[in-house]
């Protein structure tokens, strides 16, 4: 049987390569000498940089996730946490949260990001929107499953796999990294990745979800999983994830 980290990995997007790109090109377009990617999980946003930047390095401090991330290779991983990476001043030409910046105290994170990038280089918090467009029966047999997992954490009050406080709204971050004071210009951004997909994928990435991993037993996965199977067959076909990307550039 998989860890929980070992899905996740498995299961989980890939970022897009555009925002990549685009990240580059904001900081100059120069080859970046150092990205560093905060709470970079198993290292699928981290990797993604290899063959980008002369140096990769990811922060995550729950060993379970690291391990499987070390085991890749490629990239350096710190155990630390966003607030207290351990790196130099202004060493870094982009720093990146995938999927985590909502997990992070906000003051220390953005303090951290601002003592880490050099003059000029650029922050990005990126996240994907939960349901992938897959099909519309099965995208609406996914949301269902979603706000049965919302109304359960109400009703329980459990949080999630990373922290002991409920998560920062996504749609707030940018107000809350205009108001940091560490950036001279932030922007939102949307765009999206497509991956292949099948029943098989679409059950491993549910699974994957911090939500539903905490409620597995209480939530209709099976009813999912059996439109999926009926809607799907045995096709593989285009998983499309929405991204929404934060972006600052440091001030000088
Ligand atoms: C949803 S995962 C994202 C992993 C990876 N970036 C990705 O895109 O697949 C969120 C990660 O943030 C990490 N995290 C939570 N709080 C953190 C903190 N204060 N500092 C660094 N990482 C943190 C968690 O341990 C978890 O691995």
């Amino acid at each position: 049987m998989p860890s929980f980290a070992e899905s996740y990995d498995r299961f989980r997007p890939r970022p897009p390569e555009a925002l990549l790109d685009l990240l580059v090109r904001m900081t100059g377009g120069g080859r970046p000498a150092l990205v560093v990617d905060l709470g970079s999980g198993t290292g699928l946003s981290t990797r993604a940089w290899l063959g980008r930047a002369e140096r990769v390095v990811g922060a995550e401090p729950d060993a379970d996730m690291r391990t499987v991330a070390e085991a890749e290779g490629g990239a350096e991983y710190l155990a630390g946490d966003s607030g207290a990476t351990g790196l130099l001043h202004a060493c870094a030409d982009i720093v990146t949260c995938s999927q985590s910046l909502h997990w992070m105290e906000p003051e220390p994170t953005f303090a951290e990001v601002g003592r880490i990038l050099r003059a000029g280089g650029v922050f990005a918090a990126y996240d994907y929107d939960a349901v992938p467009v897959v099909h519309p029966e099965v995208d609406a047999a996914f949301e269902a499953l979603l706000d049965a997992a919302k109304d359960l954490r109400e009703q329980t009050g459990s949080i999630s796999p990373w922290t002991s406080r409920a998560p920062l709204r996504k749609d707030e971050h940018l107000a809350r990294m205009r108001a940091s004071g560490w950036f001279r210009f932030a922007r939102e951004l949307v765009l999206h990745a497509v991956e292949d997909g099948d029943a098989e994928r679409l059950m491993g990435y549910v699974r994957s979800l911090g939500a539903i991993e905490t409620h597995r037993a209480r939530l209709p996965l099976d009813e999912l999983e059996a439109t999926a199977r009926r809607v799907l067959g045995d096709r593989t076909v285009p998983f499309w994830f929405g991204y929404r990307a934060r972006i600052g550039v440091r001030d000088t």
